[in-house]
């Protein structure tokens, strides 16, 4: 469902000092012997050099005379005493460029037409004593280099600096094309960013664009490694989804189930979950993205469980409605049919040149032309109070125009619902599809959908522990 704003990893600045005690943590030194390892930080391993040469190769290109400026994410303090971001998330656009988590650091790419583009990569030097309490970070240095292929790189103190500098000349990329910023970012507001776009620093003014648009419109098409990324996490997933099936039972509550679907996310290797997993029994099924995920089960109640592992900083996002007594009443098996049924006509029309208003109307269509009086006369579209599809992938909401036709590469979901607070149940059915040159992959297709294939995955014994592929 389209209501969520993208997922910002935010906080405080931060700086390490020395704690009382610090003598204690000492003895994990000498373990600390510089492997930057840590800066991969996935069991996805790191994004191809190559690829990330390649995405930043596409971005120049389309920005063609400029200059565009990126900040890394900044680290939360979780302690609040102390800044210990055990989480740090890289920001989504940063990562993407760059295939590392950097705090403290800038990309500055440099687009010229008539020359030679420029890529510099800005990172903070390491920190020893930072490092004893939070392990070795990425600076300046070959290590960086062969991790993200920018040959340019240098200490995060002179970016300021030399940014200014690059900007100052009449003939600078930035003032014949555009200065592009993340202006939706907290740090657009910093006062280096405020100087370098109101202080006028010649009679010239700069012309100053959104970069967010800029690389979401080349976020919408996944490459080769994001397929392979979005891919896994799909496959954890699913795995988590079946370990709370065979959670179920009446009696049982929600967020037992959520253990046991988080858990299975991280045992087979996700980070984290790519938004608050939806474990909704009951009338909780009709609250589209409720995850308070606190209360008991009872006999009859449909479960709606939407949730989605992070692999390799790639989102799934994944619906199934299932009954926690193992079958559905009538009542709810006609509402669940009909939601597939819509499912599955959206899904059917997937192909590169549709839109998602278009798969939106279809899917509505369907169900206007096929609830009979299963909504009391009504149409049950009435029932759907959300959209139909979104991107994913970096982001659950991922970025990108809407009003982009779908093309090969591109991952969406389809999601229709009914629900129906009156009757204390909700349905809602999610995949994720991958757009391809025919039609459509469903990429979450292992994990069943139809009601009575629901009903014998839940019957069917505790399977064995596996590793998701
Ligand atoms: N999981 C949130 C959504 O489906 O949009
Ligand atoms: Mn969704
Ligand atoms: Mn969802």
């Amino acid at each position: 469902m389209s209501l969520l704003g993208p997922k910002s990893p935010g906080g405080h600045p931060s700086r390490v000092r020395a704690l009382p005690g610090a003598s204690a943590c000492a003895l994990a030194l000498s373990l600390l012997a510089g492997s930057l390892e840590a800066q991969v930080g996935s069991p996805a391993g790191p994004v191809p050099p190559r690829r990330l040469a390649a995405r930043r190769a596409a971005l120049l290109e389309r920005l063609g005379t400029g200059v565009a400026i990126l900040r890394s994410a900044v680290e939360r303090s979780i302690e609040g005493d102390y800044p210990q971001d055990s989480d740090y998330r890289e920001d989504n656009d940063f990562f993407y460029l760059t295939g590392i988590e950097a705090p403290g650091a800038w990309l500055v790419l440099v687009a010229r037409e008539d020359g030679p583009d420029e890529v510099i990569l800005y990172l903070p030097p390491r920190d020893t004593l930072a490092e004893r309490w939070t392990g070795p970070k990425l600076g300046p240095g070959p290590e960086a280099t062969r991790l993200t292929g920018i040959e340019d790189v240098r200490p995060a103190e002179q970016a300021e600096s030399e940014i200014r500098a690059l900007l100052r000349p009449a003939d600078s990329p930035a003032r014949r094309g555009a200065l592009y910023i993340e202006r939706g970012r907290e740090e657009a507001q910093s006062g280096f960013f405020r100087d370098l776009v109101f202080t006028p620093s010649s009679t010239r003014p700069l012309r100053v664009d959104d970069l967010e648009y800029q690389v979401a419109q080349l976020r919408l098409i996944k490459d080769e490694d994001e397929i392979a990324r979005m891919r896994r996490a799909v496959a954890i997933t699913v795995e988590g989804h079946r370990a709370a099936w065979r959670a179920a039972r009446p009696g049982v509550h929600e967020y037992e189930l959520e253990a046991a679907l988080e858990g299975t996310f991280r045992r087979l290797g996700a980070e984290r979950v790519g938004y608050p997993s939806i474990v909704g029994s009951g009338i909780n099924s009709t609250i589209l993205h409720y995850d308070k995920n606190r209360r008991k089960t009872e006999p009859g109640d449909l479960v709606l469980i939407d949730a989605g592992a992070e692999f390799g900083y790639h989102s799934a996002d994944v619906t199934r409605t299932f009954p926690v007594s193992g079958k559905f009443t009538p009542r709810q098996r006609a509402i669940y049919d009909l939601v597939l049924a819509a499912q599955r006509a959206a899904i059917d029309s997937v192909r590169p040149g549709i839109t998602v208003a278009r798969l939106n109307q279809i899917a509505r269509e369907y169900l206007r032309t096929h609830s009979g009086d299963l909504c009391g006369g009504a149409s049950c579209d009435r029932y759907m109070p959300h959209g139909l599809s979104h991107w994913l992938g970096m982001d659950v909401h991922d970025v990108g125009d809407y009003g982009t036709p779908l093309a090969p590469g591109m991952i969406l979901t389809i999601e229709p619902g009914i629900y129906l607070p009156a009757e204390r149940f909700g349905v809602r059915i999610e995949d994720v599809i991958l757009v391809t040159e025919r039609g459509a992959e469903v990429l979450s297709a292992a994990l069943p959908r139809e009601a009575a294939e629901v009903e014998r995955a839940m019957g069917a014994a505790p399977a064995p522990a596996r590793t998701a592929r």
